[in-house]
């Protein structure tokens, strides 16, 4: 099955075209027919996401990144597209129709079965345009329509990618058997969370962050320390420094928060408030003072999803660990992570970097378990869902 997958819900525009075949667990393939992303560079200025901006970005290179796919993927054409009606589904998106207009009358239909989008949870505004750009899609080439969970594609893309293959074009990848229960740790900018999966495309919370997400930490931290945003990398890479330094230095002590609690629940606004603290007390900042602090943040961090993850791990006699999202990018939590996975009959399962942040080569994986199970959506209906769970989704029969 060919699917086409669309990203919108932040600041990264995505396409994705896969060809899978199989189920999960038992003779699941895919290829990455051809896949591109691009990131807003324009929310760097304010240290954060502007989801106005988010959406007029979008509407700009949502066909530019189609047009690249296609041309890549060489998919055997399959005639012509239908324009009338498109102006009503694109009523709102003007710049967006008339570049899909212009598109769709020099490209023929694509070979391909379904529509994969994100529908939640994300930014409204930025969800809306990739939606309406499906719908559009779907109605030109006559093709049904997959709503997509964006965590859900974290999870997919961590689960089932394989570690071993470097990803390049029409590479076949196939999964491995995942053991049940699976534990999800899922870490972005928006998202700090826990789920127990007992079976495949089933998911209950058992912990989430009560205040700011752990990529949100990040971001904040990065800015009191006049780094750009996304903070993540920046940090990361101060802390990198810190820690190949050789030298006595005086390093600041930062809390673990919540470490202690039973409960599988984070908390990041005080670890933040925590930083802001030790910055004004070390005014003017030397580099060095810096490179210390993000690494002492970074560590506060690892060491709290680490513990609480393994705490859960027993506690619910978890066979694999599944981690994803932006923030699992991060390479000296996956090094602490895999240090703790290690002697323990477990699977840790993490996705190559650059397919921890958002993309939509994870949202065309989790839209074809979701077309397999004949989860398409009435186009009339379709709509966003910035607070998107989860759990929110009906069973639905294999
Ligand atoms: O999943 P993602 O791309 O977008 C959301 O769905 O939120 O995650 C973005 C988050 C940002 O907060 C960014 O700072 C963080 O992931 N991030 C990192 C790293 N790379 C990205 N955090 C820590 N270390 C990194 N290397
Ligand atoms: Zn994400």
């Amino acid at each position: 099955m060919k699917i086409l997958g669309v990203e919108t819900s932040c600041d990264d525009t995505a396409i994705a075209l896969i060809d899978a075949s199989g189920d999960f667990d038992a003779d699941f393939k895919f290829n990455t027919l051809a896949h591109a992303i691009h990131s807003q560079k324009e929310h760097e200025q304010y240290g954060g996401v502007f989801p106005n901006v988010a959406r007029k970005e979008h509407e700009k290179h949502l066909v530019p990144l189609l047009a690249h796919v296609l041309q890549k993927s060489k998919l055997v054409c399959q005639g012509d597209a239908l324009t009338e009606g498109i102006e009503k589904i694109l009523e709102r998106e003007q710049e967006l129709l008339r570049q899909l207009l212009q598109f769709l009358k020099t490209h023929e239909k694509p070979g391909i079965d379904a529509i994969a989008v994100t529908v939640g949870p994300g930014l409204e505004p930025a969800l809306w345009v990739g939606i309406n750009f499906a719908k559009a899609l779907a109605h030109a080439w006559n093709l049904p329509i997959v709503p997509v969970n964006h965590m859900e594609g974290h999870i997919v893309i961590s689960a089932l990618w394989d570690r071993n293959n470097e990803i390049t074009n029409n590479q076949e990848t196939s999964s491995k058997k995942i053991q049940l229960p699976m534990l999800s740790l899922l870490i972005s900018g928006g998202h700090t969370e826990l789920i127990l999966s007992k079976k495949w495309m089933q998911y209950e919370y058992i912990g989430r962050t009560r205040d700011d997400a752990v990529g949100e930490a990040f971001d904040k931290v990065a800015r009191m320390l006049g780094l750009p945003y996304p903070g993540g990398p920046a940090i990361s890479k101060l802390a990198e420094a810190a820690r190949n330094n050789v030298g006595i230095y005086e390093i600041p002590t930062l809390p673990r928060p919540m470490i202690y609690d039973k409960n599988f629940d984070f908390s990041f606004a005080g670890l933040k408030t925590a930083v802001l603290r030790k910055i004004e007390a070390n005014t003017p900042v030397t580099e060095e003072f810096k490179k210390q602090l993000a690494r002492e943040f970074e560590d506060a961090v690892t060491d709290v999803l680490v513990d609480k993850s393994m705490r859960a791990i027993e506690n619910y006699s978890v066979k694999t660990l599944v981690i994803g999202g932006g923030v699992s990018a991060n390479k000296h939590l996956r090094s602490q992570f895999r240090e703790q996975c290690q002697g323990r009959t477990l699977t840790l399962l993490v996705p190559p970097p650059q397919f921890a942040t958002d993309n939509a080569l994870m949202i065309a994986l989790a839209g074809y378990f979701r077309a397999k199970r004949n989860e398409f959506a009435d186009p009339m209906t379709l709509s966003a869902n910035g607070n998107l769970k989860l759990d929110e989704r009906e069973e639905m029969p294999a």
